[in-house]
């Protein structure tokens, strides 16, 4: 007889589910499940949960920061400005959204788009590592400093660490983690496009098992909150207060 699975099952057992098709419906079956999430104070503010769109057995997985306006009013993650970005440089390697799966650190909307708090991190980033277990990517691309410092563990930033693969374990899967710089970050700053560009490039080789290492590109010096990009008014998808 089969089994079925309860929301009480402890992560540990996504592990164990190996067939793609198994997991593409436990996936569904969870994203039902987390579309009511009160865990954190969020869930007062938002429209909607926010838990990701693309392929669920996606060899290639992108996690952002969280949900903005567009994406809080559609559902859907990257679907504003940044997310245009996003496809563009997908679409240079061959690829396109609907091939890999993207999904953020938070599930919900922070108000006016602020940074994701903490305790918010901390309460959602469970379904995050649901996801990684359930898609079994070979390769997670980190946008921007939150999303690398939740899957890396470390505190080093994006600038530190960008264009540089990292292998990583969660539970059963075993990953190229390669953080890159946030689209958000690139829609106005050509060299922050131009290094993103390059880190993607070297995107097909990592999927091949190559373990490429980006091109070396000289990096920026640090960045002041009155350098970073303007908020301006069609900036209100990207919800980013960065870090460097
Ligand atoms: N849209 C998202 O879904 N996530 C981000 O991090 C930025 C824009």
């Amino acid at each position: 007889m089969t089994r079925r699975h309860h929301a009480s099952d402890p992560p540990a057992r996504i592990g164990v589910v190996v067939d793609a098709d198994t997991r593409r419906q436990e996936l569904e079956r969870r994203a039902a499940e987390w579309a009511s999430c009160e865990r954190c104070a969020l869930a007062g503010s938002r429209t909607q949960v926010v838990v990701g769109s693309g392929e669920p057995d996606a060899d290639l997985m992108f996690v952002g920061e969280a949900p903005g306006f567009h994406e809080d009013k559609q559902g859907i993650p990257f679907v504003g400005q940044a997310g245009r970005l996003l496809e563009t440089l997908l679409g240079e390697i061959g690829l396109s959204r609907e091939q890999v799966y993207i999904a953020n650190v938070l599930k919900c909307r922070p108000p006016g788009n602020r940074d994701p708090l903490p305790a918010e991190i901390e309460s959602c980033q469970g379904y995050l590592y649901d996801q990684i277990q359930l898609i079994r990517p070979r390769v997670i691309c980190t946008l921007g400093n939150f999303a690398t410092k939740l899957l890396s563990g470390s505190p080093l930033g994006i600038t530190r660490v960008r264009g540089q693969a990292q292998q990583h374990t969660f539970g059963a899967v075993t990953v190229q983690l390669f953080p890159i710089y946030h689209p958000a970050a690139a829609l106005y700053t050509p060299a922050m496009l131009e290094m993103l560009r390059s880190d993607f490039a070297a995107l097909p080789a990592l999927l091949a098992g190559g373990g490429a290492v980006a091109e070396a590109v000289p990096q920026p010096g640090p960045m002041s909150a009155a350098a970073a990009p303007a908020a301006e008014p069609e900036f209100d998808d990207a919800q980013l207060t960065f870090q460097f």
